[in-house]
């Protein structure tokens, strides 16, 4: 509930976080700081909770003062509210949850979020846009660190519950190093969300262990399955800024396959029909055995549902630079590319597969139903084998 008492713990306990100052409501020495500052260097957060649109990373000067404004002087975020502003990190972030009985943390596999509303990481910071577990972030050493942090927060306040830790993988230095965003006292979400997914065990008994304050670790009481799971969220394209005034329907769910589940969060059911007012509207979760077909799944499926006013919004990158990276996929990816334009996406495509940046992948073929198709071009340029098949006189079916 506060990100000033957060950074306190932290300091009282070394744990590595970002530098900091707090500022009370005064207006004049925060535009003073943020006029005399580098913008990529820090970030503003208000301290207390805010749906997760209290984090703001501007990329001017002015934006951070309307920020401010919209905070001290639009109190656009209630009248209230302290701030944090912190040195910016860069790096890679894991979210790392554990039950915690009050003398000791047991966690939870590595999971990651995604909190940029856009793909490739831009745009604003949401409440979460997918998440994907098990990540393999920090390493063996690290996680044992971070146990130790988070052990050390548990026993100093007597803590049962969920303790999470938003944590930054700094890639500053030759060593790597992590460092804490923030601690929560609650599950993070959406990783919860594919997280539940991996648990075996039976959840209730966990939580009836740490609420007795009763040790877990020699009961066999946490077991996770081998599975990956990933889930991505259907929000409306307003989202994060504003919410319908009137709900509107949401179509296709009937058309899911049973390879995806649904979670529901802004829907009501009303007539029959599915109905939202916008905002994160529902999350698409997939499990299974390999983390290629999770995403693959999700991606195959969540384009059926579509909602009456045609704004649907997803991002389209949930897992992909984990897959790329972890090699995930063990199956070797062909790919076949129908285009009747230029092809313009398809380049970066081409150049990926060559330099292999996506790694055991192969571009069988490029089909065109346009003989005169700059994609056709694109593929001679590129050596793959290219075909015009002529369209005319087909309906869409054929
Ligand atoms: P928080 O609510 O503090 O976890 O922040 C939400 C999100 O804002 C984090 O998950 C990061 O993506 C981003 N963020 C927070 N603090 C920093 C920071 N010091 N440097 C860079 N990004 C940050
Ligand atoms: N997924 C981020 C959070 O729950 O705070």
């Amino acid at each position: 509930g506060s990100k000033i008492f957060s950074k306190s713990i932290m300091d009282k306990f070394n744990i590595p976080t970002s530098e900091y100052i707090v500022f009370k409501k005064n207006y004049n020495t925060v535009c003073n700081y943020i006029e005399n500052s580098h913008i990529d260097k820090y970030v503003i957060k208000l301290s207390g909770l805010a749906s997760g649109k209290g984090v703001f990373l501007p990329n001017t000067n002015n934006e951070a003062i309307k920020i401010i404004n919209d905070i001290y002087v639009n109190h656009s975020y209630g009248s209230n509210q302290d701030i944090i502003i912190e040195e910016r990190l860069y790096g890679e972030e894991v979210s790392v949850m554990g039950f915690c009985n009050g003398n000791e943390i047991f966690l939870l596999p590595q999971s990651q979020d995604y909190k940029r509303l856009h793909d490739n990481n831009n745009g604003s910071n949401t409440g979460g846009m997918g998440s994907y577990a098990p990540a393999h972030i920090l390493n063996t050493t690290e996680l044992q660190e971070l146990k130790h942090y988070m052990d050390l927060i548990v026993k100093d306040l007597n803590y049962v519950g969920i303790l999470y830790a938003g944590v930054m993988r700094t890639n500053t230095s030759k060593n790597s190093q992590f460092k804490l965003l923030e601690f929560n006292c609650r599950f993070g979400d959406p990783e919860t969300q594919v997280l539940m997914n991996l648990l075996e065990s039976d959840l209730y008994e966990i939580i009836n262990r740490c609420y007795y304050r009763l040790d877990i670790k020699n009961h066999d009481i946490i077991k996770w399955n081998k599975k990956y799971v990933s889930n991505v969220i259907l929000s409306h394209i307003y989202y994060p800024a504003r919410k319908l005034q009137n709900p509107i329907e949401i179509m296709g769910i009937n058309k899911l396959d049973s390879s995806v589940k649904i979670y529901f969060a802004n829907v009501i059911v009303d007539d029959r029909k599915y109905k939202t007012t916008g905002g994160r509207i529902l999350s698409v979760v997939s499990i299974s055995d390999n983390f290629f077909m999770s995403l693959n799944n999700i991606y195959n499926n969540i384009n059926k549902l579509e909602l009456e006013d045609n704004n649907r919004y997803y991002r389209m990158d949930i897992g992909y630079e984990y897959l790329l990276k972890e090699n995930n996929c063990n199956k070797k990816i062909k790919i076949a590319i129908l285009g009747s334009t230029n092809g313009t996406s398809t380049e970066l495509l081409l150049e990926s597969v060559k330099n292999e940046k996506i790694k055991n992948a192969t571009i069988e073929i490029i089909i065109s139903n346009n003989c005169n198709a700059g994609i056709l071009d694109k593929a001679k340029k590129y050596n793959v084998n290219n075909m015009f098949i002529s369209s005319h006189g087909l309906r869409k079916k054929e």
